[in-house]
């Protein structure tokens, strides 16, 4: 890998933090982990997340590792990685962290992650991953990360008792939706759940948008990140599609009170208590709902967001591994090596919603939802596309620009979907051309 003084190979995102770097850091200041011992910084703190890291901590402790578990709430991760970068600039790395898909680059490009590649080799990752995850995991060539789960993020749910309850017929399409939607609110329900979480209103839309661009569109989009096609018109559609649905969450006849930032486990608390009966979210949602004690198929519905059925936007769960003076690296390949294992990979899965990243795993003992997004995932026919929001897609600074103006737009009745287009545009014209990667996802 190419090393770099590292310095001089800050991010953008990081050159605001330079100042503590003027002072030396004590070699003190360092997290003292005692031998088998990881910290682990990752967001999972959710009661279902929290239910899926315990799983995993309980299986490393039977191999001798303890995971030291360092939580930094607030979904979607933002507030995780902004501890994570300043921990790596002040030298107190964790030995482990969640960091995943594209922003990964920057710390691997530094020499700072550890490469796991020898553990990839010795466990047929090659083989036994499917492609797309190996290369979320790999930087130029090299393995920097060890993956969890896949989770699919165009899921549209459904609550099954409140369609029971008022005898109305869980729709499949648009149409269907704006007129169950109507029926809803004539009865009292609020027929979305919503959060105005900059993080959660871009997940919505990413998902309306794979649906109104299709497969290949979203592609030169977010994969290829030419500008020119965010001049097409579905984008507009998607941005109008946006409004509709942020709308069917707000108190009808344009009462006080918006959707606000709530967190998304509110969302899912709604939905599953039947104030809310329809939610578009990744399947993080699911395993909540599980935890919750409700079950797919019986108590919800688990559809694609219209338009999307075919497609699979997925984002991938990582944990890398901080090199540091690589006093831990047995340690760290450990656990490398038994997060990619079928057990753990079927166990922790089961409890997040995600599903795994093995093709040699049985599932049918899985959840129909979860069975439903493995098959197509597996596929090699189903058109996969990377989520922009959950870092498959740009880097850190990119994709924050690109939330914050999907955001804007939400909380703004008076920008047009064409304005909020032109600014998308504006945005990706500004933007540096895609760095290079060992292989596209
Ligand atoms: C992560 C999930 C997590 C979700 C909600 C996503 O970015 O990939 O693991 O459950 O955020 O916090």
């Amino acid at each position: 890998m190419r090393r770099m003084l590292w310095a001089a190979a800050l991010p953008m995102s990081l050159w605001s933090a330079l100042p503590v770097l003027a002072a030396p850091v004590p070699a003190s200041a360092a997290v003292a982990e005692a031998p088998g011992e990881l910290t682990v910084l990752h967001w999972w703190t959710s009661t279902s997340e929290r239910a899926a890291a315990n799983h995993v901590a309980a299986r490393l402790a039977e191999q001798g590792l303890r995971w030291v578990d360092s939580a930094v709430a607030g979904g979607g991760g933002g507030p995780a990685v902004k501890v994570l970068n300043e921990r790596i600039l002040r030298r107190m790395a964790p030995k482990v962290a969640q960091l995943n898909g594209q922003s990964m680059n920057e710390w691997a490009d530094m020499g700072l992650l550890l490469e796991l590649d020898a553990v990839a080799q010795r466990k047929g990752w090659a083989r036994t991953l499917f492609p797309q995850v190996l290369s979320q995991l790999s930087v130029r060539e090299h393995i920097v990360a060890a993956p969890l789960g896949i989770h699919r993020i165009n899921n549209l749910y459904l609550n099954l008792a409140v369609f029971r309850q008022h005898g109305i017929e869980p729709p499949t399409d648009w149409a269907g939706l704006t007129r169950a939607a109507a029926r809803l609110r004539s009865a009292g329900v609020t027929p979305v759940a919503f959060s105005d979480e900059p993080w959660q209103v871009a997940t919505v839309f990413e998902a309306l948008l794979l649906g109104e661009a299709g497969p290949q569109l979203y592609r030169r989009m977010m994969v290829a990140q030419e500008w020119q096609a965010f001049e097409d018109p579905a984008l507009e559609r998607a941005f109008r599609r946006l409004r509709q649905w942020r709308s069917l969450s707000l108190p009808a006849g344009g009462a006080a009170g918006g959707a606000a930032e709530r967190p998304w486990t509110e969302l899912v608390a709604d939905f599953a208590a039947g104030r809310a009966a329809l939610l578009i979210t990744g399947d993080w949602a699911r395993g909540e709902l599980g935890a919750l004690g409700l079950e797919g198929g019986r108590d919800f519905d688990c559809r694609a967001v219209p338009g999307t059925a075919a497609a699979h936007l997925f984002s991938i769960d990582t944990l890398a591994m901080l090199a540091g003076d690589r006093s831990a690296q047995p340690e760290q390949e450990k656990m490398a090596e038994l997060l990619a294992s079928a057990t753990v990979q079927l166990g922790y899965n089961r409890i997040k919603g995600s599903v795994p990243v093995r093709k040699d795993v049985p599932v049918d003992e899985l959840d129909p939802c979860a069975q439903q997004s493995y098959r197509l995932f597996a596929n090699p026919a189903t058109p996969r596309v990377p989520s922009l929001v959950h870092r498959m897609a740009f880097g850190e600074v990119g994709k924050n620009a690109l939330i914050e103006t999907v955001h804007r737009f939400a909380l703004d009745p008076a920008q047009t979907p064409a304005a909020a287009q032109r600014r998308l545009l504006g945005l990706l014209r500004a933007l540096p051309s895609k760095p290079a990667r060992s292989a596209a996802p």
